[in-house]
């Protein structure tokens, strides 16, 4: 079958078998049935490149539910299941008056997917919210338990990023949220600037999900007309020593400081001074709007698009001194087993 649109960018591949699943018991029995065909577990699929035909049962995670399982003082304890759409879910916590997600509000992709890459947007992370999540050992099926700190969170980053690689399915997550309206936070600049130009000077979590909403969609593509992945790479961190040097041939340049010696450049910037921006090669093509994102005009395969981003990376690597990465997974079928990412 076609997995177009099981993939937010768009390309269409083909997947040998495809099976969707709707609870935790029928995952368990999809994995075993045996060593072959190859498994390969489908999300959201807002967070992949695809490059080629996969020749593999296709898992597509489709577990539903949202119950709330603790509250206390002020505060509320949800459980999501894996395959709960993520904006439905800040939708669900909004109606409900419960604050904490807000301004991660139009995040494209399930919740399951979230804590891989500890999703993030203006200001506020998943892990800002996280308690644990359940996941499956994809080799034995037994579940566990993940607290917070199992799941080793960074920027776009996680342990199962890294070590736990392929190695889990999670199957729901457990946020903590506040229950008066209390926990908010506009002080990324966009979002100021949003609410003002709505006069509107004591947001509630509502307004402030408005203005997320706002923001991204005057950025940021709609996969449904425009494929495409969100920020395609990730903005580079660099060394305090690199800083100096970078920041004296570019003073104009945006950056934000992390600690002492950490400085994330946006990529965006990088992309766009290297000439980029709403450039197209074919049908692959660099977002008019933000830099940072690849989008798919309409049939580019997944080499396509791979191949711009190796242009990019060169050039911006020539331009600047600096390296960029992928965020997005990038799946070759012959690195199938442990979902391996690669790395240009
Ligand atoms: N910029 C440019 N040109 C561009 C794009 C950006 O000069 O084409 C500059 C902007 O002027 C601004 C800076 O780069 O000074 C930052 O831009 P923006 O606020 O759009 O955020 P970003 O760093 O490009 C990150 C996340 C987004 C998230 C926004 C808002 C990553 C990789 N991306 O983008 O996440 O929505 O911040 O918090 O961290 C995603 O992960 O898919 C995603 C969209």
């Amino acid at each position: 079958i076609s997995l177009k649109p099981y993939n937010t960018f768009g390309i269409a591949a083909k997947a040998r078998y495809f099976l969707e699943v709707n609870t935790v018991e029928e995952l368990r029995q999809a994995l075993r049935l045996g060593e072959y065909p190859e498994k390969f577990i489908l999300s959201g699929g807002s967070n992949m490149l695809i490059t080629d035909d996969l020749d593999a049962l296709v898992l597509h995670i489709n577990i539903k539910g949202i119950e709330i399982v603790d509250e206390v003082d002020g505060h509320v304890t949800i459980r999501a299941m894996a395959g709960e759409n993520w904006h439905d879910l800040v939708l669900w916590t909004l109606e409900k008056g419960y604050g904490g997600l807000e301004n991660m509000s139009l995040i494209p992709g399930n919740t399951g997917t979230a804590p891989i890459q500890n999703i993030g947007a203006y200001g506020v992370e998943l892990q800002d919210t996280f308690v644990s999540c359940e996941a499956m050992n994809i080799a034995d099926q037994s579940t566990r338990t993940f607290t917070k700190e199992d799941c080793q969170f960074g920027y776009r980053d996680s342990y199962f990023k890294r070590e736990g690689k392929g190695m889990y399915i999670i199957t729901s997550i457990r946020l903590q949220l506040t229950k008066h309206d209390h926990r908010r936070n506009t002080s990324y600049g966009a979002i100021e600037e949003e609410l003002k130009k709505k006069g509107i000077s004591d947001p509630n979590i509502k307004d402030i999900s408005n203005a997320v909403i706002a923001i991204r969609q005057s950025k940021l593509p709609d996969p449904k007309v425009l494929g495409n992945s969100g920020s395609f790479f990730k903005n580079p961190v660099i060394s305090a020593r690199e800083f100096h040097t970078f920041t004296k041939d570019y003073p104009e340049a945006p950056f934000y400081k992390i600690t002492e010696n950490a400085y994330k450049i946006p990529a965006g910037w990088l992309i766009e001074q290297a000439g980029f921006k709403g450039k197209r090669f074919g049908d692959a093509g660099v977002h008019k709007n933000q830099a940072l994102v690849l989008v798919n005009h309409g049939q580019a395969t997944g080499d396509d698009i791979l191949n711009l981003a190796f242009k990019i990376m060169d050039k911006v690597e020539k331009h600047f001194g600096i390296r960029i990465e992928p965020e997005v997974n990038i799946i070759r079928p012959s690195l199938l087993k442990g979902r391996k990412k690669i790395t240009p």
